[in-house]
């Protein structure tokens, strides 16, 4: 058959791909193909509208560069990041739950002793984080290596003001003890927006959203023998928590992050300033 109707294309289509050695390749196709045309018949496109999607997907593929990656952010705000975030991190042993990594880590950060300030030239209130990293069984995992990045006081990253800053700042490694604890100095983050100067900015105008995300920390925690974790801990109270622009807040990652008059801190240090702690216990599952 070579003549088709807006109905019987969908198996032609599919038809001309069976030969497809890589069963993966041959699922994923079809499936593409079937979902696609499907969403096409829904919608009904006039050739005016399908010309403008292909103009939003080739703009999109257009503004990304080394450090800009406008279909990661497509992805997020489509929710389709914490979906594929969800299948691959089901909770099974009541370890933390994830969320996203987002476009700020940077692999092998530098490693800091535990207690040590990892914010560099990064401006904002002292924040002390402190916590342990556990087995799903709560056994304490020694030799863990915790990675933690985040915003400043005006939510922008290091890597957006390495110039600036004279490199990284508000990140770091540290390395758990024997009793499976970390600890270091760093500044409060604050809510940021996505950057939104792009095609994904202009699909949230028209959609009538906002591009924020409430204020968090990030955390990578690897331990041998155990799943890694990419989370966030997200500061309780913090007005975009019902509404942040990439669905990644989950309910068990918000904590406190209690404020502090100057003077003697946990770590028995003395602060001639006020300051916040935030104290979190990272759980993982086993291999
Ligand atoms: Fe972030």
């Amino acid at each position: 058959m070579r003549e088709f109707n807006e109905f019987s294309i969908t198996d032609a289509v599919i038809d001309r791909m069976k030969e497809a050695t890589n069963p993966r390749v041959r699922q994923v196709s079809e499936a593409l193909v079937r979902h696609l045309h499907d969403f096409i018949r829904e919608i009904e496109p006039t050739e005016d509208e399908w010309q403008w999607g292909i103009d939003f997907l080739t703009k999109t593929g257009q503004i990304c560069d080394d450090v800009r990656q406008e279909y990661i952010l497509l992805s997020d705000t489509l929710g389709v990041s914490m979906l594929v975030d969800a299948i691959n991190n089901r909770v099974t042993q009541g370890e933390t739950q994830s969320t996203v990594i987002g476009p700020f880590y940077v692999k092998n950060p530098q490693e800091f002793p535990n207690g040590a300030n990892i914010a560099g030239k990064m401006l904002g209130t002292p924040l002390y984080v402190q916590g342990r990293v556990l087995s799903a069984d709560g056994t304490p995992l020694a030799n863990a290596l915790v990675d933690i990045w985040h915003s400043d006081e005006a939510g922008f990253y290091d890597v957006q003001q390495m110039q600036e800053l004279g490199g990284f700042a508000g990140r770091g490694r540290l390395r758990t003890d024997a009793e499976g604890r970390f600890s270091c100095w760093t500044v409060e983050p604050i809510e940021y927006s996505i950057p939104h100067d792009g095609p994904v900015g202009q699909m949230l105008i028209e959609q009538k959203r906002h591009p924020w995300r409430p204020a968090h920390v990030h955390f990578m925690v690897h331990a041998e023998g155990h799943r890694r974790l990419a989370t966030h801990v997200f500061v309780r109270g913090n007005k975009y928590l019902d509404s942040d622009a990439v669905f990644g807040v989950k309910d068990s990652l918000i904590a406190e992050f209690p404020k502090h008059p100057a003077g003697k801190a946990p770590d028995c240090s003395m602060r001639s300033e006020p300051y916040a702690t935030l104290e979190f216990d990272f759980r993982l599952a086993k291999l």
